[in-house]
């Protein structure tokens, strides 16, 4: 099978989980890197034997590139996606796929128009034990979704914010732990129950305060579409990243994902479905194992023009939506209608 040339845009913290995955991926080759601080591209292009560049326009322009991985600040994802297409390639951006529902509309539009996929990097739905979740669920074999609980308790230290200067603003970050940490348990709660209609929730900001504008802490109860319910809490304010909680509350059973594991508790029985340590990474425990599998399935997807692996910007869009309704709620008291 051909390999197909790409480029990172963003010299950052993640961008070497990216480049470590193309390295590794038969389907793909580092053609080059583009990050506007100019030592940060020429030491990822020397690390992986690519060319660099300070402009991004030069890598969407560049011949030899058909994958665009947009590894930038969250204000920057929409413009970059969009004329990534615009120039014939197709882009896997990093979460969230934009600021806010109307930009992620408009870039999949655009890569409609264009016949260019745009994935989101949602790599935790390719965990095996969301997998095996996902398939049991959809089994029908224990029953509908009546409830999903999701809690994640992380810490973010003030240089976190400090350091990149994009975090804590809602206009370059575009919220704080909802957008950028408890993302991942949105989606996969959403994707899990069958999609959320409705939210009501609240927003606060209780220790961080004083390097950020936006939250770190929020909860919140989900109606989803089926008439199950969630509930959902999310802080920066713990003192370790503990691994993600998910329950999922069947009418005939109870699913459990913790830390890379998957347990089925039915009656008496407690079924181990799914074992593994998700902080069993070379990178950060709390980044999960799964970007290299994303990513080869976005570069299969594409080379088979068959996108069903491929995270959509429509499914990206739900937790989007989740969180614009929360916010809506925490300002109104009200429940707010998302689908
Ligand atoms: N999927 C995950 O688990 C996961 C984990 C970490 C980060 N992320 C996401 O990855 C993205 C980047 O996060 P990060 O932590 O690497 O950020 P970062 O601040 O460490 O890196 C961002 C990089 O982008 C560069 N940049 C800024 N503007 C640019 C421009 N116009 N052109 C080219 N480069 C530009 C910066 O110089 C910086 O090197 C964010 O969307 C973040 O939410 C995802």
């Amino acid at each position: 099978m051909k390999r197909l040339g790409a480029a990172i845009i963003g010299c950052g913290s993640i961008h070497g989980v990216h480049a470590d995955a193309i390295e590794a991926s038969e389907l793909g080759r580092l053609v080059c890197v583009v990050d506007i601080d100019k030592q940060r591209a020429q030491a990822s292009a020397a690390k992986y034997d690519c060319r660099w560049y300070v402009d991004y326009l030069e890598a969407i322009n560049d011949d030899e590139v058909d994958v665009v991985h947009i590894c930038t600040p969250h204000y920057l994802h929409a413009s970059m996606a969009i004329e990534a297409v615009r120039a014939g390639k197709h882009v896997l951006v990093e979460k969230p796929v934009a600021i806010s529902v109307s930009q992620a509309q408009e870039m999949a539009q655009e890569s409609k128009k264009h016949g260019r996929y745009i994935g989101v990097c949602f790599q935790n739905r390719f965990n095996p034990e969301s997998q095996k979740a996902k398939e049991i669920i959809d089994s029908g074999k224990i029953g509908a979704v009546r409830g999903i609980k999701g809690v994640v308790t992380w810490f973010r230290t003030k240089e976190y914010y400090t350091q990149s200067g994009w975090r804590g603003r809602f206009a370059t970050e575009g919220g704080g732990v909802l957008i950028n940490q408890a993302i991942h348990t949105l989606d996969l709660m959403q994707w899990l129950g069958g999609g959320v209609k409705a939210v009501k929730g609240n927003v606060s900001t209780y220790l961080l305060g004083d390097v950020i504008e936006v939250e770190d802490t929020a909860d919140a109860v989900l109606f989803f579409k089926n008439g199950a319910r969630g509930i959902f809490y999310a802080t920066n304010c713990y003192t370790t990243n503990s691994p993600v909680e998910i329950e999922i509350d069947c009418e005939k059973a109870t699913l459990r994902i913790y830390d890379g594991t998957l347990v089925m508790e039915q009656g008496k029985s407690r079924e181990l479905l799914v074992t593994g340590k998700a902080s069993e990474t070379a990178y950060k425990s709390y980044w999960g194992r799964s970007h290299a599998v994303l990513i080869d399935e976005f570069y299969r997807a594409v080379l088979s023009d068959d996108p069903r692996h491929i995270i959509s910007v429509e499914e990206g869009m739900e937790s989007l939506k989740i969180i614009d309704g929360i916010y809506k709620s925490s300002s109104t008291g009200n429940v707010i209608n998302i689908n």
